[in-house]
């Protein structure tokens, strides 16, 4: 026993609409049962640092989800800048290669509650060659974590360690459709697999009542965790090998999904 209260793996909401208002609407209305949310390429080009300051105003945590991939020099500015904006969560390109990983990792020391993720293949891109590669090279540039799909968490967290965060996009509850992502999985697959934070984006932000939504892949997070807790055996506070949730290790605030 650990002794750290776990709690399940975020949902972490993308806000992938092009304007500022379009994002407010859809903070609004998800911000009683959400807590995360990701701000991306989209709202960021559209609407700017405006977008994170507006969710950390409604007591909202954010995902910066911009996917920097750039020389040393570019990526240490550009992570120093997502540090003082204050998020929790940022991307970066693994295929950045060693020297502007260990440069973002180096900014990020800036901030106490920023972690670094590396992508390392797109959830869009067919095939998991070259997962465990990237990710062994984001751990040792000094990242925290990394993106990939469910079916992909097990070897991340084998070659890493437990405490290596995994963030899984392309989840889809049963029976929604796949849109433009290949490598999808169901809340509950992803978080048998051992995901840290669970993203997703059109399944809610287009569902005719995304509240409800958003409260059902929650029950299926919660539901889903809870087995694989008394699976372990431990009451959630350790996973299967021992270790404690690595979200919770990572000291990151706010990590309920509710
Ligand atoms: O709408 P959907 O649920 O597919 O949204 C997934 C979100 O996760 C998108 O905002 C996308 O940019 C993001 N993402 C991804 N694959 C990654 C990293 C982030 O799909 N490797």
């Amino acid at each position: 026993m650990t002794g750290i209260m776990a709690t399940p793996p975020p949902l972490v909401v993308a806000l992938d609409v092009p304007s500022l208002d379009g994002a407010a609407r859809l903070l609004d209305r998800l911000r009683p049962a959400v807590q995360w949310f990701k701000v991306g390429a989209v709202l960021f080009t559209a609407a700017g640092p405006e977008a994170v300051r507006m969710v950390h105003a409604a007591g909202g945590v954010v995902f910066l989800d911009l996917k920097f991939h750039d020389i040393p020099q570019t990526m240490e500015g550009a992570v120093a800048a997502a540090a003082d904006l204050g998020v929790a969560l940022l991307t970066v390109h693994c295929a950045a290669g060693p020297r502007a990983l260990e440069a973002a990792a180096r900014a990020a020391r800036r901030s106490a509650r920023l972690r670094v993720l590396g992508v390392t293949r797109l959830t869009s891109a067919p095939g998991r060659g070259g997962v465990v590669r990237a990710a062994r090279t984001a751990l040792a540039a000094g990242l925290h974590g990394v993106t990939a799909a469910a079916g992909e968490v097990r070897a991340v967290k084998r070659a890493c360690g437990a405490q290596f965060l995994v963030l899984t996009p392309g989840i889809r509850p049963a029976g929604v459709d796949a849109g433009d992502q290949v490598r999808v999985a169901t809340p509950q697959a992803a978080v048998r697999a051992g995901s840290d934070f669970l993203v997703v984006g059109r399944p809610i932000a287009a569902a005719s009542d995304p509240l409800a939504a958003a409260r059902a892949i929650q029950h299926e997070i919660t539901a889903a965790w809870e087995r694989r807790a008394r699976r372990t055996g431990v009451d959630g506070a350790t996973r299967e090998d021992g270790a404690p949730p690595s979200y919770v290790a990572a000291g990151i605030e706010g990590a309920s999904s509710g």
